[in-house]
C-alpha cells in the first residue's frame, strides 16, 4: 500500500505550518485560515546562479541608465526612478481600483517604444483586454497578450517569445503543477512567485505581478509575497472617488512612501502632476469648519483640506465619525480641547473628513483637525489664505515635524499667504519672502492666530 502523501496545514494569511488544523493561527491570530496543503519541494528563493568572487565595494560599477522609464511620470517616481531590470514588482489593491487599467497603460507605453511585453491574464479574456486597451489608446505590435493559469505554460511562452518585460494578472489565478493545492493559497502563490523571481533575476526581464487584497486589506499569504519581491506598490482610493493613489511600501530600489496621484477618467487613469491643486479647487470660501494642512507623502508635499463639521448630539449618544484620518486621533485631539482650551464638545456630533479621499496619518495634521473642528464648533471660518501645521501633544502643546521647509514653500507655490506652525519648527525656517510665518507653542494661541 503507498503511503499516504504527508499534508501540513497553511495559514492562508500569513503562511504559518502546523501538522494539526488548528481554529486561530497561533502567528497571524487569523480565525479559521487553515488549509490542507502538500508542502512545496524545497526551492532556494533569491538570487540564482553559482557564488562569483568577493568583490570590494569600489569596483562596482553602477549604470545609470539602468532604470527604463515608463514615461508614466508618476508611476516611474513611485518605482524611484524608473523599472530596474530584473525586479519583481508587486502592484496589490481592492477589486475595481484600477491595477489592470494602470499596468495595462504602463506596459502600452513600453511597448510603444520598441519593448516587447507579454501580459499574461488568467481573468480576463483577450478580447476584454483588447477592449480596454482601446479604451486607453494603446495599439502596439510588441502587446503581446496571454490567457491561462498555468505557470508550466507561461514559461514555454516565454521561452518562445523572450519578452523584455512580463505582467501576471494576477498571481492568485496561477498555479504550478508541482503543487496539488488550489490557485491562490499561500502555497502557490509562494511557489510561483519564487519560480517568477528566479527567472527575472535570470533573464533581467522586469516582471510585474498583479495581487487582489482580501476582505482584510491584506494580500492573500501578504507576508509570503512581500518578502520576496523586490517592490510592492499599493493602489488606494475611494472608489466613489477619481483620485487614485499609487504608494510604494517597500522598495529595494528606492525609498518608500512615495506616492503617484492619478485620476480615473474614462480613458484610463490620468497623471496628476500637481496634487495640491487639485484637491483645493473645489474648496468653499467662507465656510466654517475647514482648514489646509500641508502634509508631506513620501517626499512629496500635498496640500489637502480637512473638514470638521461639530453641532449638538440630538439623541445624547455623541457620534464620532472620521474618514480619512485615525478615529483615535480625533477623541484625543477633542479631549485636549476640552482641557486645554475649555472648549467642551464631549456632547457634540463631530465628523472629520479629508476632502477628496485621501488618507493623512501624519501627526503634523494635528493642528489642522483642530483648527477645524474650532472653526465649526465657533462657526467661524478660517482665514481663507491660512495653512496650519504640527502635531498637537496632550499637554495641548504644539509640536515641531519634519521638513517645515518643504511644506511652507509648497504652501506659498499655491499662493498661501499665512502659515501657523510648532514655534520650534519656526525657528529652524528661515524667514520666507511672501509668506508670513507664525509660531504657535499651545493650542490656546490659536485662537488669535486663526481667525
Ligand atoms: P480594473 O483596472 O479592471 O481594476 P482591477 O484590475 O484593480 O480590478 O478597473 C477599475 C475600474 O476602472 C473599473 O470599474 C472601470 C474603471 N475604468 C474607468 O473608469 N476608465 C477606464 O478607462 C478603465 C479602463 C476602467
Ligand atoms: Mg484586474
Amino acid at each position: 500500500m503507498p503511503r499516504p502523501t504527508k499534508t501540513v496545514f497553511v495559514c492562508q494569511s500569513c503562511g504559518y505550518q502546523s501538522p494539526k488544523w488548528m481554529g486561530r493561527c497561533p502567528d497571524c491570530g487569523q480565525w479559521n485560515a487553515f488549509v490542507e496543503e502538500v508542502p512545496a519541494s524545497p526551492t532556494r528563493e533569491g538570487l540564482p546562479g553559482s557564488m562569483g568572487q568577493p568583490e570590494s565595494i569600489n569596483a562596482i560599477e553602477l549604470d545609470p541608465e539602468l532604470r527604463l522609464k515608463t514615461r508614466v511620470l508618476e508611476f516611474d517616481r513611485t518605482l524611484g526612478g524608473g523599472v530596474v531590470p530584473g525586479s519583481l514588482v508587486l502592484i496589490g489593491g481592492d477589486p475595481g481600483i484600477g491595477k489592470s487599467t494602470l499596468i495595462l497603460q504602463v506596459t502600452g507605453k513600453l511597448a510603444g517604444e520598441g519593448f516587447k511585453a507579454l501580459y499574461l491574464s488568467g481573468e480576463e479574456s483577450p478580447q476584454q483586454i483588447k477592449m480596454r486597451a482601446e479604451r486607453l489608446g494603446i495599439n502596439s505590435e510588441n502587446l503581446y497578450l496571454l490567457t491561462g493559469t498555468c505557470l508550466e505554460e507561461l514559461f514555454d511562452r516565454i521561452d518562445r517569445l523572450e519578452p523584455d518585460l512580463l505582467v501576471v494578472d494576477s498571481i492568485q489565478t496561477v498555479y504550478t503543477e508541482a503543487l496539488p493545492s488550489a490557485p491562490g493559497s499561500v502555497g502557490q502563490v509562494r511557489e510561483v512567485s519564487s519560480h517568477l523571481l528566479t527567472w527575472a533575476k535570470r533573464t533581467g526581464v522586469p516582471t510585474f505581478l498583479i495581487g487582489h487584497v482580501t476582505k482584510e486589506g491584506a494580500i492573500a499569504g501578504p507576508k509570503v509575497l512581500e518578502h520576496l519581491v523586490d517592490t510592492v506598490l499599493y493602489i488606494e482610493g475611494d472608489r466613489s472617488h477619481a483620485f487614485r493613489i499609487l504608494r510604494s511600501v517597500k522598495n529595494r530600489y528606492g525609498s518608500t512612501n512615495e506616492i503617484g496621484v492619478f485620476e480615473m477618467k474614462d480613458t484610463g487613469l490620468e497623471e496628476v502632476g500637481n496634487p495640491s491643486r487639485i484637491f483645493l479647487e473645489q474648496r468653499p470660501q467662507g465656510v466654517s469648519g475647514s482648514a489646509v494642512i500641508p502634509c508631506l507623502e513620501g517626499t512629496r508635499p500635498v496640500l489637502v483640506e480637512i473638514q470638521a463639521l461639530v453641532g449638538p448630539s440630538p439623541f445624547g449618544m455623541p457620534r464620532r465619525t472620521a474618514i480619512g484620518v485615525d478615529h483615535n486621533r480625533i477623541s484625543l485631539l477633542v479631549a485636549v480641547l476640552g482641557k486645554r482650551m475649555g472648549m467642551e464638545m464631549g456632547d457634540q456630533d463631530i465628523f472629520v473628513n479629508v476632502a477628496g479621499g485621501l488618507r493623512v496619518d501624519e501627526p503634523a495634521a494635528d493642528l489642522g483637525i483642530v483648527s477645524s473642528m474650532i472653526s465649526s464648533f465657533l462657526d467661524r471660518p478660517v482665514d481663507m489664505k491660512t495653512v496650519v501645521f504640527g502635531e498637537v501633544g496632550l499637554a495641548g502643546e504644539v509640536r515641531g515635524v519634519s521638513q517645515p521647509g518643504t511644506r511652507i514653500k509648497e504652501a506659498k507655490k499655491l499662493g498661501f499667504a499665512r502659515c501657523l506652525l510648532s514655534r520650534s519648527n519656526l525657528e529652524a525656517c528661515p524667514p520666507t519672502k511672501g509668506i508670513e510665518l507664525i509660531g504657535i507653542e499651545s493650542v490656546k494661541e490659536l485662537m488669535d492666530a486663526l481667525f
